[in-house]
């Protein structure tokens, strides 16, 4: 996810206009910023890349997540279900607005089983969050008809997948809301930054007001902005909307350089029978991001996994099994309720019940799955190299436990 692998000057000459302003807030200043508005200039690159209608930035994929739901209605009492295999932030934005995440399991996509979304939803359901992890989409042809039948909102985190699609469509444009996050280590970076789209005219009014405390932006006096609800300050900076504009005019060399390492790496990867690869319901629409592959089982892929840390290559292939982020075996806080002040009582409860639950389904996907982070910056030899470096890694351990058997 490496945008500022190739930071350059665009990126300077974007930020040097906000600076000979001096401006740096995104609302209102309207002489002294001499038509200079970086925010609203990135969100029309967003709506005309991605072909939505509305692109309201935020601070962060976080708040933009906490903005969609709130937006779309989504608080005390109601169930949001989510998958396993996430970053935290999903379910700290559900928990953010009062409402209960329900967590579910993944498959073999690495996101949202649609069987296991059936069975979670219960009369308190409001809204299916599939997350689109490691630059590629959940399986949308499945959880689209279940929305449909039960009258749920479509909140699509893609977060990770800024520039995938699926059959055709940006991610983040088929559901209700899409929300991107544009941290240090995402497709195009702001530093921080996120976004919530949607083609919702009057979602979009709703997240324009609610990231910036409520302000309705009816004139250019902020004194006398009416407040017709309470929100929040979720805003981006000018400055971080400035790099924004650089790396979205250049997220289609990006794309296109991710797909040609990914292509390369899975070729030298594809010549162990052993490993299999993540199923991605559109392969067209794929970031190329990561490289997902699965090898047979949790031992073998364990013993991958110490032998590349031992050779000193682990860095870039990421085992979410163990990971304190991603994956809920290793989420303890969630399962005690620790946070710093009181939970709703709706929320407590929930979260006190996952303590002994587990998720075997998920576990057989996720102890098997390793991710290899695609760079920008590679060249041919390297990228080569690495492949098979993974590869007599894997053969190593396979050798191993044949000669063991
Ligand atoms: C799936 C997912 N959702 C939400 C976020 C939150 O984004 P941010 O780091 O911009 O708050 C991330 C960040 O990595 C993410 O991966």
């Amino acid at each position: 996810m490496p945008g500022f692998e190739l930071f350059g000057p665009e990126e300077r000459k974007h930020i040097n206009d906000v600076m000979e302003t001096g401006i740096l807030m995104r609302y209102g200043f309207d002489g002294p910023r001499k038509g200079v508005w970086k925010s609203k200039e990135l969100e029309a690159a967003i709506c005309a890349r991605l072909g939505c209608g509305y692109a309201q930035l935020t601070s962060s994929g976080t708040s933009a997540l906490s903005t969609a739901l709130a937006c779309l209605g989504i608080g005390a009492g109601d169930e949001v279900i989510m998958p396993t295999f996430t970053f935290v932030a999903s379910f700290e934005s559900v928990l953010s607005v009062g409402a209960i995440p329900v967590l579910t399991d993944v498959d073999d996509t690495l996101t949202l089983a649609p069987d296991a979304v059936r069975r979670a939803i219960t009369p308190r359901t409001k809204c299916i969050m599939p997350v689109h992890m490691c630059g590629a989409m959940a399986d949308l042809d499945a959880l689209m008809p279940i929305c449909k039948e039960h009258n749920l909102i479509l909140l699509e985190d893609a977060c990770q997948s800024f520039g995938a699609s699926y059959k055709g469509r940006a991610l983040g444009t088929i559901g209700h809301a899409g929300t991107f996050s544009f941290d240090f280590v995402k497709t195009i970076t702001c530093g921080e930054g996120g976004a919530v789209i949607t083609n919702d005219k009057d979602l979009y009014i709703k997240c324009d007001g609610y990231t910036d405390h409520g302000h309705d932006h009816a004139g250019v006096d902020r004194g006398a902005d009416t407040h017709p609800f309470i929100g929040y300050n979720y805003r981006i900076s000018e400055l971080h909307a400035a790099i924004g504009l650089a790396q979205i005019g250049k997220l289609d060399q990006f794309l296109a350089i991710q797909k040609k390492n990914h292509a390369a790496l899975k070729a030298i990867l594809s010549t162990v029978p052993e490993i299999a690869f993540r199923r991605i319901p559109d392969a067209e629409g794929d970031t190329h991001t990561f490289l997902s592959w699965f090898l047979p089982t949790e031992e073998i892929t364990r013993a991958v996994v110490a032998e590349l840390r031992q050779q000193n290559i682990l860095a870039g292939n990421f085992y979410w099994f163990d990971n304190n982020w991603h994956y809920f075996r290793r989420w303890d806080h969630l399962r005690q309720a620790a946070t710093l002040n009181n939970l709703n009582e709706d929320q407590r409860k929930t979260l006190l019940a996952l303590r002994p639950e587990s998720f075997p389904a998920s576990d057989t996907v996720l102890s098997r799955a390793v991710s290899t982070a695609i760079g920008l910056a590679w060249t041919e030899a390297q990228t080569a190299e690495k492949g098979e470096k993974i590869v007599a890694a894997v053969k190593k351990v396979l050798a191993r436990e044949k000669a063991a058997v």
